[in-house]
């Protein structure tokens, strides 16, 4: 059953809403929705192909306005380019949503410093550069504005095979709570997105190559046993850039249909006892009390 859009038709109408990464993925269904609640949207990336051909369906999907620019998230200039053409365009920007990422599996010992610090770069250092950009807009201009990360659920773990992208979630999640306390003064808002496994063509061919995908079966990891629908995480995004969300700040929401706490308890894994076992147990637990 397809999930439908959460809020009313208008919930973000006047808005300008910058999303990196918004060409692609689930940084693309997030903007898709902003715009059919009426934002105008700059969608930032670093391959102008991609991006004008997604603006091109996403303007037709929504009739709303959208705005492709070419941007590397790691090049502080680029970034300032990318604030001055949204400022050409729209006027005013309300909303970043730092969605951008770059992630690869490897066993750390297998990774080169240029390798951990590639993924540094665009996770830690390009959300950086964006909000210091923006935020420091927003402050000069005393305009109230509001900031969403995304981020991931072993953010707040670390993750083996993942640990330059553990390092740098971790450490936008500490930008997000620092920034929420130091910027909430100018009327900044900062929160964060915490997805557990939402399929994309990108991440899912990068993460889990060949039959990896089959092996790892995502579903069965999840206690809803089933994958995130895009439009679940867009309604979430939504909601928080809204002004319904206007006392949230410093929060950061999972949305993983409870996947990550699956691991964490100790006896999940009881899960795997077969339901005619439990009188069983229950009689041996029993007799252990008396
Ligand atoms: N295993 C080990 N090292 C790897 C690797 C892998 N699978 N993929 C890349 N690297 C290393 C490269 O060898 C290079 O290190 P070196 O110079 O010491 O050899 C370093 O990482 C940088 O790689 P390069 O391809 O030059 O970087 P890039 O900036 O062109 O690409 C990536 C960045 C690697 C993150 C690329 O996957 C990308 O562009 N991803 C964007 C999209 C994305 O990842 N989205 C998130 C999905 S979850």
């Amino acid at each position: 059953m397809a999930v439908a859009g959460a809020l009313r038709d208008d919930a973000l109408r006047g808005k300008t809403i910058v999303v990196t990464g918004g060409g692609t993925g689930l940084g693309r269904a997030m903007a898709t929705y902003f715009l059919r609640l009426g934002a105008q949207v700059v969608i930032a990336s670093r391959k102008l192909d991609v991006l004008e051909a997604a603006a091109k369906e996403m303007a037709a999907d929504t009739g709303g306005e959208i705005l492709p620019v070419v941007c590397d998230i790691r090049d502080s200039g680029q970034v300032e380019q990318l604030l001055a053409k949204s400022l050409e365009r729209f006027s005013r920007v309300d909303a970043l949503l730092n969605n951008a990422a770059g992630n690869f599996i490897s066993p750390t010992e297998r990774l080169s410093a240029n390798a951990f610090g590639t993924i540094i770069d665009i996770v830690l250092k390009g959300t950086a550069n964006c909000t210091l950009t923006f935020g420091k807009h927003w402050i000069a201009h005393q305009q109230s504005a509001s900031i969403l990360n995304i981020v991931t659920t072993y953010a707040f773990t670390g993750s083996a095979y993942v640990v330059p992208s553990a390092a740098a979630k971790g450490g936008v999640l500490a930008l997000t709570r620092s920034l929420a306390v130091e910027w909430g003064k100018y009327g900044i808002r900062s929160n964060a997105i915490a997805p557990g496994p939402f399929p994309t063509k990108g991440a899912w061919e990068r993460l889990l190559p060949g039959d990896l995908a089959q092996q790892f079966d995502f579903k069965k990891r999840v206690p809803l046993k089933r994958v995130g629908d895009h439009q679940e995480l867009a309604n979430l995004a939504a909601f928080l850039l809204s002004d319904f969300a206007g006392y949230i700040n410093g929060e950061v929401v999972t949305i993983d249909g409870g996947e990550w706490l699956q691991g964490a308890g100790q006896f999940s894994g009881l899960e795997a006892v077969p339901g005619d076992l439990w009188d069983d147990l229950e009689k041996m637990t029993r007799q252990a009390k008396s």
